[in-house]
């Protein structure tokens, strides 16, 4: 064979290799269909039941039923579509895997967290699939709403990291990374975002500053706040904010 006709051989070799980690590890699963958003069926009928007995022996007493409220926010319904659209459902495995339960994290098998994240799915109204949910094929799955894409809800705590400028209409975070969703001081964000400044990337107004800014403007910064209006539509509302020595092109006002 000349090296010529090798070429789309190893190209699609390539193909074969990296398309799993992009599209979620789930293209090679034997004629499994190819699940990019939760809409997909991301799950199985059998994994959700299970997910439900352990749902009740561990979670419930915190997080409530549906006739019962929970102490702590409900995990489906408006509560869980504020808190988890717009994200993957590796983050969400992640965080829960992490975090839950609160006062005894990371105690529970990887199958218990997986098959209770199925039921979650299930009680979510999303559909069921014809493969397990796995750590692997979670990877990259969309959590979007029914309608499809959209941009992260007003208020929720988000980190990015851009270049800081001081223009007339104020503070402004220039050639942001895109708002990445922050919970309990855990940032999420998906395994391809790198957390720098992106050129082209939105400018976010920075809004209620309490700290002096000025010996910053033209470096790096990355900040934590609450997006006000849909996707950050009007500005961040300023938790903290961390400098980095490194500088960047800030626009001059
Ligand atoms: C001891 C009480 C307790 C138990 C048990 C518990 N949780 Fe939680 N859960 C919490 C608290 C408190 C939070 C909020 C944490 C925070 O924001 O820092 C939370 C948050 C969450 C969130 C994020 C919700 C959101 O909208 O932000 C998810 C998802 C979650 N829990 C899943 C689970 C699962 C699944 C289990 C069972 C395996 C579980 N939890 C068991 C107390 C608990």
């Amino acid at each position: 064979m000349s090296t010529r006709s090798l070429h789309p051989l190893i190209l699609s070799a390539f193909a074969i290799v990296m398309l799993p980690g992009l599209l979620g590890h789930r293209a090679l699963a034997a004629d499994a269909p190819l699940v990019r958003s939760v809409w997909d069926g991301a799950y199985t009928t059998t994994q959700a039941a299970q997910g439900e007995k352990q749902y009740q022996q561990i979670c419930q007493r915190c997080h409530g039923t549906d006739t019962r409220a929970g102490e702590e926010v409900a995990l489906w319904g408006d509560d869980f579509w504020k808190s988890w659209r717009e994200d993957t459902l590796d983050n969400l495995y992640h965080y829960v895997s992490a975090n839950m339960p609160n006062d005894e994290p990371a105690t529970l098998k990887t199958d218990q967290y997986l098959d209770v994240i199925a039921y979650l799915l299930k009680k979510n109204g999303l559909p069921a699939g014809e493969a397990r949910l796995t750590v692997a094929n979670s990877a990259g799955v969309h959590i979007y709403a029914k309608e499809g894409p959209g941009v992260l809800p007003a208020e929720t705590m988000v980190e990015l990291v851009g270049c800081l400028a001081k223009l007339d209409k104020g503070w402004q975070l220039v050639n942001s990374s895109h708002p990445a969703r922050v919970k309990s001081k855990q940032v999420l964000r998906a395994e391809n975002e790198r957390a720098e400044p992106l050129a082209g990337g939105p400018a976010m107004p920075l809004k209620f500053v309490m700290t002096k800014l000025d010996s910053y403007v033209g470096k790096v910064m990355t900040v934590r706040g609450m997006l006000i209006g849909e996707g950050g539509r009007e500005g961040i509302n300023v938790m903290t904010t961390q400098p980095s020595a490194d500088s960047c092109d800030a626009p001059q006002s």
